[in-house]
């Protein structure tokens, strides 16, 4: 169809950031909700979904990448496959390329993370690591654009000096991925640290691809109407949201902000509704709770070991019961469609 034909567009958008643990399917559908125009999943590790078997859910109606020990590691669905962007940790251009080759008919764009400063990625040569290693990151990005038919990109931190960060961009820009995402910060800089947005001004005007700014969550944007303060501010075509849509992700339509109370229900909705991971559940609603984790909410929150309990905490225990009844159902009936 023209739609699946359509290319990503990377200008003029607003994205939901990769975020570990909180980029999982019910945070990329209510972002897209709440009209985010592009949704990262987290960051996922090479050498684990190269090991990864693709399966299609009938019963979920979900595609799901599944780990040899049954854990599944990305499951998406029809409704973000034309927007959702799949990140990968990877120092390796050769296993990078197996695995974007892996989820290439399922995700809109491939994004490669060249900006955790964490331990666990830098150590193996990926994420940050890979800022001081521009050969390294030619040769993957190259090889990704060669090897698959839907964009490349990347996201990167910003280096010492305007004039590296610029020629690193530009270096960038020469292996011919679509856009590149630009995280205000240096890598020894942490969260709580200012964006430096003149840095982010200085990448966007020297290169012609799309750049998406990134970093302003903590004192930039705070409301919807931030998000094109910040865009201005850095000069950017895009502008990509983490801790800000993770907190209250109605900050992504215009018609908000929605009380988080009403988010978490929203989210809770979808988590029932695609069977997720019961403590990723839990862990993102505590990260919507905030400095609430200790009320009353947050107490049985936490005390929550099952998703059914979880549910109950919010009072949504008839949606979760009529929901596990109807999956059931049509677990059944696939099932008995299959005999001979
Ligand atoms: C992150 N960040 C991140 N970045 C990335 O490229 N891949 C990832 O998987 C993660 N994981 C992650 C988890 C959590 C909980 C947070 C808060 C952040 C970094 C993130 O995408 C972003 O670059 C920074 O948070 C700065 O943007 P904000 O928060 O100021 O909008």
């Amino acid at each position: 169809t023209a739609a699946s034909l359509m290319q990503l567009s990377f200008r003029n958008i607003t994205a939901l950031a990769p975020m570990v643990r909180v980029g999982t399917l019910p945070m990329r559908l209510l972002a897209l909700d709440y009209g985010a125009d592009v949704v990262y999943c987290e960051e996922l590790i090479d050498i684990k979904m190269a090991q990864c078997h693709r399966v299609v859910n009938d019963v979920l109606e979900t595609v799901d990448f599944v780990a040899p020990d049954d854990r599944v590691m990305f499951r998406t669905c029809e409704r973000e496959k034309d927007r959702v962007i799949f990140q990968m940790g990877t120092a390796d251009p050769d296993r990078a390329l197996v695995v974007a080759r892996l989820v290439e008919k399922d995700v809109a764009a491939i994004d490669v993370n060249m900006g955790c400063p964490k331990e666990y990625s830098t150590k193996g040569g990926m994420g940050a690591a890979l800022l001081s290693d521009p050969d390294k990151i030619e040769a993957i990005l190259k090889k990704l654009v060669a090897g698959v038919s839907i964009p490349v990109t990347c996201k990167i931190r910003i280096l010492p000096t305007v004039e590296e960060t610029v020629s690193l961009v530009r270096r960038i820009e020469k292996t011919g991925v679509t856009a590149v995402a630009v995280h205000g910060r240096l890598k020894e800089e942490r969260p709580r640290h200012p964006v430096h947005c003149d840095y982010i001004q200085a990448v966007a005007q020297a290169v012609s691809i799309p750049v998406i700014a990134n970093g302003g969550s903590l004192d930039l944007v705070k409301t919807n109407a931030d998000i094109e303060e910040f865009r201005k501010a850095t000069g950017a075509s895009s502008v990509m949201l983490a801790r800000a849509a993770m907190w209250n992700a109605s900050v992504f339509s215009n018609q908000g902000p929605l009380p988080v109370e009403r988010v978490m229900e929203e989210y809770l909705k979808y988590a029932i509704q695609y069977d997720n991971n019961a403590f990723n559940t839990k862990y993102c609603l505590c990260q919507m709770l905030r400095d609430k984790v200790e009320s009353p909410l947050g107490k049985q929150l936490q005390a929550a070991q099952t998703s059914a309990e979880i549910c109950k905490a919010y009072g949504m225990q008839e949606l979760f019961q009529q929901t596990q009844e109807r999956l059931q159902a049509r677990r059944d009936t696939l099932q008995s469609s299959t005999e001979p």
